[in-house]
């Protein structure tokens, strides 16, 4: 078995057996810990409206690979490599944010509240923050001691459906499950690298004046990421959560190739219309299935550690 494959497993079988996180798990230890993630992310968010996009998907980032264990937070050293060197990761942002939460943690509770606890509720605040419905997150999730950036299979946006959809399924989500996590592109932006081949070999599908517009913007040659436009991906209500992306996906208006196929694949194109047509479907299903992300093979009990600075582990 190759290394991810063994990781992947080792994924599966937590997500099997991650029953024992808790609400009002910090009750005794840390009881401000959610006051504290909400008041911050609060603060944050009205200084800098696209930090929460970025931290939904720092936790789909982090829960991919080796599970919601903070893994992706680690950053690399001259003798230690990490995730956050692999390509899908290279774009993340929010880091600094998830540092000042868990400064804020530390100083009202020392070494407590694991930084996977802190994500997850970070993620919860920041769907709240744009309009999505609240939801429940269990706590007790302990931070791994392995971030490595070749367990990094995060399907890229050029990805085949199937493939994604494969991926996806491993992780113990459906086909209609992965189409409303796709639905997280209703808010935040994508850099012009990750579609700028479908602007430059159109493929047909993407609408026309949308390809053109996308042109001008991002032009036709690679630029360095720090220089790289970043369009919205729901260019309507791009800090909404919201139902328009699947309305985008069903007139060819939406930039990442891997979502666009969703429209039409047999296994999602009826979870497309469906969500289309029923804003408050959505709505539901998205937080239950943000809920269901932040509890993939999460490490417990004694597992991992509790971190006191998110990006490093308390030993090298
Ligand atoms: C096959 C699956 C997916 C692919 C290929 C994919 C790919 C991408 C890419 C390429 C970007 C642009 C990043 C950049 O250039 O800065 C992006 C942005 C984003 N993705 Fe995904 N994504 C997938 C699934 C998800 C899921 C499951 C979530 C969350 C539940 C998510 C949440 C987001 C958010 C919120 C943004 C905007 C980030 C920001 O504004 O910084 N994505 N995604």
């Amino acid at each position: 078995m190759q290394v991810p494959q063994i990781a992947l497993l080792l994924v599966q079988l937590a997500v099997m057996a991650s029953q024992a996180l808790e609400m009002g798990y910090y009750a005794a230890t840390c009881p401000d810990a959610e006051a504290i993630v909400r008041q911050t992310m609060e603060r944050q968010h009205y200084n800098d409206p696209t930090l929460a996009p970025a931290i939904i998907r720092m936790l789909f980032h982090d829960c991919f690979v080796r599970g919601c264990d903070a893994s992706v937070m680690i950053v690399p050293t001259r003798t230690r490599s990490s995730e956050r060197v692999a390509i899908p990761n290279q774009t993340l942002r929010g880091f600094n944010a998830v540092d000042a939460i868990k400064r804020a943690l530390e100083s009202a509770c020392p070494r407590t509240v694991s930084c996977a606890d802190a994500l997850a509720l970070m993620a919860r605040d920041a769907v709240a923050l744009l309009g999505g419905n609240p939801y429940d997150v269990p706590l007790g999730r302990r931070d791994g001691l392995q971030s490595n950036p070749w367990e990094v299979d995060l399907p890229p946006p050029f990805a085949r459906l199937d493939d994604a959809l494969r991926a996806f399924a491993a992780r113990g989500f459906s086909s209609e499950e992965t189409v409303v996590l796709f639905g997280a592109h209703t808010v935040g932006g994508a850099h012009c690298s990750s579609f700028r081949s479908r602007l430059t070999n159109p493929d047909g599908i993407m609408d026309e004046r949308l390809r053109c517009d996308m042109l001008d913007t991002c032009g036709a040659a690679d630029l360095p990421l720090d220089k790289d436009p970043v369009p919205f991906l729901d260019p309507d209500t791009p800090f909404v959560v919201d139902n328009n992306y699947y309305a985008q996906l069903m007139s060819n208006k939406t930039l990442l190739q891997v979502d666009q196929e969703a429209a039409t694949h047999h296994a999602t194109a009826a979870h497309v219309a469906y969500y289309a047509a029923s804003p408050d479907a959505f709505m539901q299903r998205f937080s239950e299935v943000m809920a269901k992300l932040s509890n993939v093979g999460v490490l417990e009990g004694d597992a991992g550690e509790v971190r006191k600075v998110c990006s490093k582990y308390n030993t090298d």
